[in-house]
């Protein structure tokens, strides 16, 4: 049975005591979570080794980072590998966000890279996907995604899909308040799906989690979270405000 995640990004928000404080009031208003409905927390990389230790005491709560180097170590000033992550308790690596694709040029290619040094330093990728309005006012969504998955994903074998995670964000839904309609999104989820059906099996995806991102809060995401290949969510905005990430770490458990 595949998990549902909700996931926190906090991008490049929040000073230190600042993600302490939210941390700890998440941890005194943590509904009760399972095996099957994990929460992750990717706070930004100064902050991680302050949040591997609030979230030690908390289930079914795994420290997120935002990003990787593409290599596992050596000359690349004020780059961070796979290998210091995972030696500061990080679960999973958030990969190919469309911020990083758009402001830092990382292409589809550069992206297979990063998820070959998260999965082999023993995380999980959390692979982001999704398009810009004008490739969505054009209708060629679902080819679009289709390319950012094969080309970021599918040299991998069935095997080490396991430790991935799908996130369709589209971009146009990002931090600007308007979320794609609960059909929209589970449209675009049941066509990630099959891609994956295709090249891997039924059964790799039925295994796969796939979360939506944009403009998510809980408002929004009971409606989302019932979609039948909607699995979670990737949380930005509302991930900052500890009632707000809760309600939606509420609606995901409700789902
Ligand atoms: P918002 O929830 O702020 O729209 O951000 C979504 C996102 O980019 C999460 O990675």
């Amino acid at each position: 049975m595949r998990k549902k995640i909700v996931a926190a990004n906090w991008k490049m928000n929040l000073k230190l005591a600042e993600g302490a404080e939210l941390v700890n009031d998440l941890y005194n208003t943590m509904p009760a979570l399972s095996n099957n409905c994990n929460v992750v927390i990717a706070p930004p990389y100064t902050h991680l080794l302050q949040t591997a230790t609030q979230l030690a005491v908390i289930d079914h709560v795994y420290l997120g980072a935002q990003n990787c180097h593409h290599e596992s170590s050596g000359a690349y000033t004020g780059e961070i590998s796979a290998g210091m992550l995972r030696s500061t308790e990080v679960d999973y690596v958030i990969i190919g966000h469309s911020e990083r694709r758009q402001y830092f040029g990382e292409d589809n290619e550069l992206l297979a890279r990063k998820v070959n040094q998260v999965l082999s330093n023993s995380m999980n990728v959390i692979y982001c996907c999704g398009e810009p309005l004008e490739i969505r006012d054009a209708h060629t969504q679902n080819i679009y995604v289709e390319q950012q998955l094969k080309k970021g994903l599918f040299h991998l074998s069935a095997e080490q899909l396991i430790d991935v995670v799908i996130a369709y964000e589209p971009i146009w839904a990002i931090g600007t308040g308007r979320t794609a309609t609960s059909t929209q999104a589970q449209d675009m989820h049941a066509h990630i799906r099959s891609v994956i059906a295709d090249q891997y099996g039924a059964d790799v995806a039925a295994n796969i989690s796939i979360l939506y991102g944009g403009s998510c809060k809980p408002s929004n995401a009971a409606e989302l979270f019932a979609c039948a290949d909607v699995d979670g969510g990737l949380i930005g905005g509302a991930s900052l405000k500890a009632d707000e990430f809760i309600g939606i770490i509420s609606a995901m458990i409700k789902s």
